[in-house]
């Protein structure tokens, strides 16, 4: 990490926003006197941007931490935030949605017909008994469907749990479980590189085959959007045809005013333990500092932008920024179903060019693959549309942001990198575009009404030029609300640390430069980030474990250059089982292995079979030991091994 940061430390360019783009920008600078002036009228100001049924009359209530609340007396419907107050304004027909399935196939979706489906939707979701709590597991393809079926279980007040399509029918298990889902709502399948990837299939895998489990099923319906139109098995006490219940459905539903800490949604996201965490976040801050941010960090001008955010909705970044943000705003937006390279490299470019998209907000590991493929295919496109770039997701190196906005943003467009977790629920740390000088590589400021601070083990400021750990250290309105089911695990994981100050431990490591602005440098536990996405070594450690040849894996999270970081097994094979099998083929087949167990994106870059592993006295693994290996650097200190000698067999092992 010490070059990485020498070489951040060595930036010294510097982009201005120019005249133009900071006239008609949303933010401005008052935004900051503000809220430093008086945090919680500005965010009360902020959360009165929205439709309230009951106005609050008290803002946070911080009496019981880790436990806040905002904005508690206040009472809102999510969903009417996001679509029957567009309509009612006059603005139904405004496009919400233009998608593109990844064969090429188009659907506009209105405001006014987007409420109308949402409707229609509840009303299913109420006769098939889902009441005010109840949780809803949903398990889609990036189509409209998907989006509406978000806003249906807001509207009447249930909880939905969206996991994303490309994990396994095992985790998907076990966050129906964790969650105790009456309903799931699927799709056939959907199209991912060129063809259709069944989804449904992974559903009856999920909840078939229970006996002996102990935990039983509560799962009692299965609504199927038909998409990819493949083969699927049907269970008719269980599963419904969405084109059957829908549309033949009331378009007349009331949106019922549920009070501001309803539980809105459970997102799973990776620890430090083997066991997914649900974040859970709740309805009136969370929608207030999503549509805020998406409103003063990309800037959104409902009536002119096409704005595409190329998250997933199994993502955090998908539920603020595909669904809730955007659409509180009213603001028109591009869906697309596919891969960025189907069928040819330059899809995205492609699609900015053909829907005009004029803000982009994607992740650093794309950028860096596009980087890899070369200029000329984004440069065949017409890419004038865009205005505004966003990153998220990992740190985004120097380089691939300058190349960002000369490629991508003609050398001109503002480029905001957009620190935040799925726990923050919403952007916390970005320069305001029109407003910042921005510096590539660092996420810079926090937004107006953010605390945080970075510092060192005793919770005391590093100060400018030095690094230590990033802190919230005010609690603030998208703040998640706890861990489903484990209040213990909440407080363990993010406030012990700094219990005495107060402050929110965001897992992640980050230094000041002179003028205070803030640079990422990665997490600082046993979480790594490979394209973006959170995995957790003890899950993958622990799906190694449960393959019959392997006796103790250890995995580290290894530079790469494409995708930040990439997975590295370590593992110690049964001398039964080579015995019995040969060697040859096992790392594939442990690849393959933990791609189906927890899903493609945990599939391991590399296998190592060795004979040991490098274990303190008290049988600690020292995974820094085995990131030198990964990485190909020379091994680092060993005097606190248990058997010194062990690094020098991996070493031998490993080439
Ligand atoms: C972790 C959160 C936020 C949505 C996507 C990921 C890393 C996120 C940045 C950034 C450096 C970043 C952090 C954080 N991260 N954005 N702009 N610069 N690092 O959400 O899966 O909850 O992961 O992603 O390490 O802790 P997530």
């Amino acid at each position: 990490m010490s070059s990485q940061i020498d070489h951040l430390l060595n930036e010294t360019r510097r982009f201005a926003p120019s005249a133009a783009f900071a006239e008609s920008a949303v933010a401005d600078r008052s935004l900051y006197e503000r809220a430093a002036a008086d945090r919680e009228g500005f965010w009360a100001d902020q959360a009165r941007e929205l439709h309230w049924h009951t106005p609050f009359t008290q803002v946070l209530d911080w009496s019981n931490p880790p436990f806040a609340e905002w904005f508690a007396d206040g009472e809102l419907n999510v969903a009417y935030n996001c679509l029957d107050r567009h309509v009612e304004a006059g603005n139904g027909d405004r496009i919400a949605l233009r998608w593109e399935g990844e064969p090429g196939d188009q659907r506009n979706v209105t405001y006014a017909e987007l409420t109308d489906e949402v409707k229609r939707l509840s009303n299913v979701l109420l006769d098939l008994g889902v009441e005010r709590g109840d949780r809803v597991a949903l398990y889609l393809p990036m189509i409209p469907e998907a989006i509406a079926s978000m806003l249906a279980v807001a509207r009447i007040g249930a909880v939905h749990s969206v996991v994303f399509g490309g994990f396994s029918a095992d985790s998907l298990r076990a966050r129906i479980d964790d969650a105790g889902a009456k309903v799931v709502i699927t799709a056939d399948g959907g199209w991912r590189k060129g063809k259709v990837s069944p989804l449904k299939p992974a559903v009856d895998q999920a909840l078939s085959d229970r006996n002996g489990s102990g935990i039983q099923e509560t799962v009692e319906h299965v609504l199927v959007v038909k998409r990819g139109e493949n083969e699927v098995e049907w269970n008719a006490d269980r599963d419904i045809w969405w084109h059957d219940a829908v549309p033949q459905a009331s378009a007349e539903h009331e949106a019922e005013a549920f009070p501001a800490e309803t539980p809105l949604f459970i997102l799973y996201t990776s620890g430090t333990t083997g066991k997914p965490k649900g974040i859970l976040h709740t309805s009136g801050g969370y929608l207030t500092q999503a549509a805020f941010t998406n409103r003063v960090v990309h800037d959104v001008h409902p009536e002119t932008d096409v704005y595409w955010c190329t998250a997933d909705i199994g993502w955090i970044t998908g539920h603020t920024y595909v669904t809730y943000g955007p659409l509180a705003n009213g603001a028109t937006q591009l869906l697309y179903e596919g891969t960025p390279d189907t069928p040819h490299p330059g899809r995205w470019w492609e699609l900015i060019q053909n829907h005009g998209v004029t803000v982009f907000y994607t992740a650093p590991t794309a950028i860096r693959s596009f980087m890899k493929i070369g200029r000329d295919v984004p440069q065949s496109f017409d890419l004038s549309s865009l205005r505004l770039l966003g990153s998220v997701g990992e740190p985004i190196n120097p380089e691939a942001w300058v190349w960002y906005r000369e490629i991508i943003g003609a050398d001109e467009t503002p480029i905001v990198d957009t620190w935040w977790q799925t726990e923050t629920g919403a952007i916390m740390i970005s320069a305001l575009p029109g407003v910042t000088e921005t510096k590539p590589g660092s996420a810079q400021v926090p937004l107006p009404g953010i605390s945080i601070a970075v510092v060192d083990d005793a919770g005391e400021p590093v100060g400018n030029g030095s690094g230590g750990l990033l802190v919230v250290t005010e609690p603030w309105p998208s703040m998640l609300r706890g861990i489903w089911g484990d209040p213990d695990r909440y407080r363990e994981t993010y406030w012990e640390k700094f219990a005495e100050k107060g402050y929110y431990f965001a897992g992640d490591g980050a230094r000041l430069d002179d003028d205070g602005d803030v640079w990422l440098l990665g997490r600082v536990d046993d979480v790594m980030n490979v394209s973006g996405h959170r995995l957790s070594t003890a899950e993958i450690e622990s799906a190694l474990v449960g393959h019959e040849g392997v006796a103790e894996a250890a995995v580290v999270g290894a530079s790469d250059e494409t995708t930040g970081q990439a997975v590295v097994a370590f593992v110690i094979v049964k001398s039964r089982y080579l015995k019995q099998n040969p060697v040859e083929g096992l790392g594939d087949e442990l690849r393959k292995w933990v791609g189906e167990q927890i899903g493609p994106i945990a599939r391991p870059r590399d296998v190592y079979i060795v004979g040991e592993l490098p274990k303190t006295r008290s049988g600690k693994i020292m995974r820094r030991l085995l990131r030198d290996v990964a990485e190909g650097r020379e091994v680092g200190d060993t005097t606190t091994l248990a058997d010194t000698a062990v690094m020098s067999v991996i070493s031998a092992q490993v080439k």
